[in-house]
């Protein structure tokens, strides 16, 4: 890792409601030091129902972390049921938010030009994506996960100003990593993430290459995320089920 901070975030997905999030913030803070803030970034995306309750515990505890939404829609405000938008997100001080997380993607239909769309908006609010990028099972084992994640990365910064690409964090999650217990290994969570800062490069620029922070996602433990960090081009990780456990979470923040 060449002069990237570390990031570490945690998606909690659909789990802990506002109640849950407060106890955890409390006693997440309570095992972590000053120091273990001023190396690592650390998010916490929790459900929408749950950062208003979040962002006041984290700012009347003074807790370093920033909070991060799980989606969010394109425009700023209208006609659309259930949504939320990045001007609401930025009003609560929501610093991140996932984009075109594989859930999203494979249950409720997000196309690459969705994702798109969303980027540049969070962009545009002054807000971080979080970019999702990574290939099925299917695709894994007749090797096309280079051509997924080029394409993915292409589609996702189209249009996008290099000097916004710069800001951005990337995961890369293999769709057969997610949930299961079977994480990529390091060596080859690496030679994906390589070829994505290269595809980084392709859609804005070498510097916007060098500076995008990328993360693993895909069975984040306390027990895999040092190697995973070892490697030169991971910057981070983004992480489901360890992360509903305050002790796992901050196990993984000091990696
Ligand atoms: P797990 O860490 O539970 O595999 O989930 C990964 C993920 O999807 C994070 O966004």
């Amino acid at each position: 890792m060449t002069g990237r901070k570390p990031i570490i975030a945690a998606n909690w997905k659909m789990h802990h409601d506002h109640f849950a999030a407060i106890q955890f913030a409390q006693k997440f803070s309570y095992l972590l030091e000053k120091t273990d803030y001023d190396a690592v970034d650390i998010v916490i995306c929790p459900p929408f129902t749950d950062l208003r309750s979040l962002q006041t515990t984290l700012e009347a505890d003074e807790i370093p972390v920033a909070l991060g939404a799980q989606n969010c829609h394109w425009e700023k405000d209208g006609a659309f049921t259930g949504e939320v938008s990045p001007s609401m997100l930025a009003k609560l001080n929501v610093r991140y938010v996932i984009v075109g997380h594989s859930e999203r993607r494979e249950v409720f239909g997000e196309t690459d030009e969705i994702v798109n769309r969303k980027v540049r908006s969070v962009l545009n609010h002054g807000l971080i994506p979080i970019v999702c990028v990574g290939e099925t099972l299917e695709e894994h084992e007749a090797g096309a996960t280079v051509g997924k994640v080029k394409g993915q990365i292409a589609e996702a910064f189209a249009g996008v100003n290099p000097d916004d690409v710069v800001t951005c964090v990337v995961a890369y999650e293999p769709i057969w990593a997610i949930g299961t217990g079977h994480n990529a290994t390091p060596d080859d969570a690496q030679e994906t993430i390589s070829v994505i800062r290269g595809a980084v490069s392709n859609a804005a620029g070498e510097d916007a290459a060098q500076a995008v922070r990328i993360q693993y996602g895909g069975s984040v433990k306390p027990g895999n995320i040092s190697a995973l960090m070892a490697m030169p081009d991971i910057d981070g990780a983004l992480v489901g089920g360890a992360s509903l456990d305050p002790e796992d979470l901050a196990r993984i923040v000091r990696f």
